[in-house]
């Protein structure tokens, strides 16, 4: 491969000789969660599609490089991947689809072994090539893997904000907290925004969210959580993944599709970081140049 990309993704920090005007700042969310089938790809493709609904610029980031299905339940067929950009088959724009209310999404490759296994440098790099996407976005959402590999924790660490989906079942809380604890210890995190996901009723997401904080005031000091809310146990939503569609935009009315969608206001209301964070973040510059700025 010999593109700009690829130089991106062996080089950590590369300074790129043609430099773009910023495009302002852009809000990046990580959706992560520790445990599998917690509903990681359901909140975050339609947090995305919901606030490309409300006109927010949203790109969508398939971030779980191994087990990828964002396309799957967007019913997306898509040509390129992350896997074409990393062999140098395809430039970042043309793995860049559009999907419902224009949400743009950049898909990975599902059961590629060399993309699960990419080397941390490698992680950096990718989140490099983002760095300089030459798109005027105000959000970009990225549905991370389960677990707590390195993958999943560098794309944690470059969002401004990481999100993550509990559930009702005890192994869904220690992953949530051995998640954040590595996060926190490791990467400098110190903020975390918490989805309770299949709940039965508002009080069980409450719960859930009250329990984590529990766990998380006992061993970590130096960690915030904030509650940004609950989706109910939700039959329309179960149908709408066999459907390949997003929720929010086949069953308008569900209450899953209901409660994204207040998730998604309470996001976009969201007042931009003053300050990057040390290490890897996403459009670095762009927020550096906004501080020049102002
Ligand atoms: N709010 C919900 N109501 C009903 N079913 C849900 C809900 N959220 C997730 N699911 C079910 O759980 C499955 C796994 O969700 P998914 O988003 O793929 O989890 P993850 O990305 O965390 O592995 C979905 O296919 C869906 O059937
Ligand atoms: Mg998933």
């Amino acid at each position: 491969m010999q593109s700009r990309e690829y130089a991106k993704l062996t080089n950590t920090f590369p300074l790129s000789a043609t430099r773009h005007e910023p495009a302002g700042p852009v809000r990046t969310i990580a959706v992560t969660g520790g445990k599998g089938g917690v509903g990681k790809t359901n909140v975050s493709a339609n947090l995305a599609v919901a606030l490309a609904g409300m006109g927010k610029r949203t790109l969508l980031l398939d971030a779980d490089l191994g087990l990828a299905n964002i396309d799957v339940v967007l019913g997306l067929q898509p040509k390129h991947t992350l896997a074409d950009l990393v062999a140098g088959r395809a430039t970042l724009e043309e793995v860049i689809i559009e999907g419902p209310n224009g949400v743009l999404v950049v898909p990975a490759a599902s059961g590629r072994r060399h993309m699960a296994e990419l080397q941390p440098a490698e992680h950096v790099g990718l989140v490099n090539v983002f760095s300089e996407l030459e798109r005027d976005l105000d959000v970009m959402i990225i549905d991370t893997a389960a677990g707590i590999t390195d993958s999943v924790l560098t794309f944690c660490q470059a969002a401004q904000d990481t999100v993550v989906v509990v559930c009702d079942e005890p192994a869904s809380i220690t992953d949530a907290y051995a998640l954040i604890k590595v996060l926190s210890r490791e990467r400098g995190v110190d903020r975390i925004q918490v989805v309770a996901n299949m709940v039965r009723d508002p009080n069980e997401g409450r719960a859930l969210y009250e329990k984590l904080v529990r766990v998380c005031e006992k061993f970590l000091i130096d960690v915030s959580l904030n509650y940004l809310g609950c989706v109910p146990q939700d039959d329309w939503l179960r149908l709408s993944v066999q459907r390949q569609q997003p929720v929010v935009k086949l069953y308008p009315s569900a209450p899953a599709s209901l409660a994204i969608n207040e998730i998604a206001r309470r996001t976009a209301r969201w007042q931009a970081p003053t300050a990057p964070r040390g290490g890897v973040e996403f459009f670095l510059e762009r927020i550096i140049q906004q501080k020049v700025k102002a």
